[in-house]
């Protein structure tokens, strides 16, 4: 991996030469190489012992809140050990070069640490905490606890029901303003690069259609083919470290 693709190299700098916009979407796939398990084509232990499907929905916190936030806190133990790598520094630094939109599906914080501007989590943020019953914002994190523990959920200071994370649990409504803003940079890009999604979970995975449909050239970048490379101007099978800091040159 050494080059990037001609096509690719080229419609970026058309839409850098002709004033256009970029919009980046970008799924697990992104924060792979810093070390977080992606939900799925991934054979990591870690998920085998906990089933994302399962555990990310409201009716497993009703059932077993301690089991639940236990969870959540070793994965924001996970992303706080983690690193940017360097395709996250590359989006930041492709940014000052384009007008970029950046959308995301990750609950992580590790664009935002590598410089980017998130436009929008359109599955929450992991540390966006909140009360389950009353949506009271809370930011204070309990200590952790090495590995994943039953740990039962801190409680909200306004009304005394139990904090959770700010995540998109499975069922649930994605944040009106973060969707909002992600139609709204699909609908005007010029060129819209697909970083990392298996494109399974919709509405997120309309979003390159939707680019598309409104005459922006869409490219996928993902070490393997996924539900939307036939829908895609251009693939380039690649990791997100591989290509990313390649395309910035
Ligand atoms: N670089 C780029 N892509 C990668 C890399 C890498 N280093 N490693 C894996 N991938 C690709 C995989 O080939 C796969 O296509 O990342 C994709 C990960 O797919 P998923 O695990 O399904 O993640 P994502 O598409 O973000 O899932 C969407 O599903 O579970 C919910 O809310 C969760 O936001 C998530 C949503």
């Amino acid at each position: 991996m050494d080059a990037v693709p001609a096509a690719i190299a080229e419609v970026l700098q058309r839409t850098i030469d002709t004033g256009g916009t970029l919009c980046v979407l970008t799924g697990a796939g992104m924060s792979a190489e810093s070390g977080i398990p992606t939900f799925r084509g991934t054979h990591d232990s870690l998920w085998s012992r906990f089933d994302p499907m399962r555990l990310a929905t409201a009716d497993a916190w009703r059932e077993d809140p301690a089991l639940v936030w236990g969870w959540y806190r070793w994965r924001m133990q996970a992303v706080r050990d983690a690193q940017p790598h360097a395709g996250h520094r590359a989006l930041a630094a492709l940014a000052r070069r384009v007008p970029l939109s950046l959308v995301t599906q990750n609950v992580d914080d590790l664009h935002e640490r590598a410089g980017s501007i998130v436009d929008a989590h359109v599955h929450g943020g992991l540390f966006a905490l909140r009360c389950f019953a009353c949506g009271h914002a809370h930011t204070a994190l309990d200590d952790y606890m090495e590995g994943v523990q039953r740990v039962e959920p801190m409680r909200c200071t306004a009304c005394g029901d139990r904090i959770r994370p700010g995540v998109v649990w499975f069922g649930e409504a994605l944040p009106d303003d973060a969707w909002t803003s992600a139609v709204d940079a699909a609908e005007r890009c010029t060129l819209m690069l697909v970083v990392g999604t298996s494109g399974l979970v919709y509405p997120a995975a309309g979003l390159p259609a939707l680019a598309r449909r409104k005459g922006a050239t869409v490219v996928e970048i993902n070490p393997e083919p996924t539900a939307l490379s036939t829908e895609m101007d251009l693939v380039w099978l690649a990791t997100a470290a591989q290509a990313l800091p390649l395309l910035v040159g």
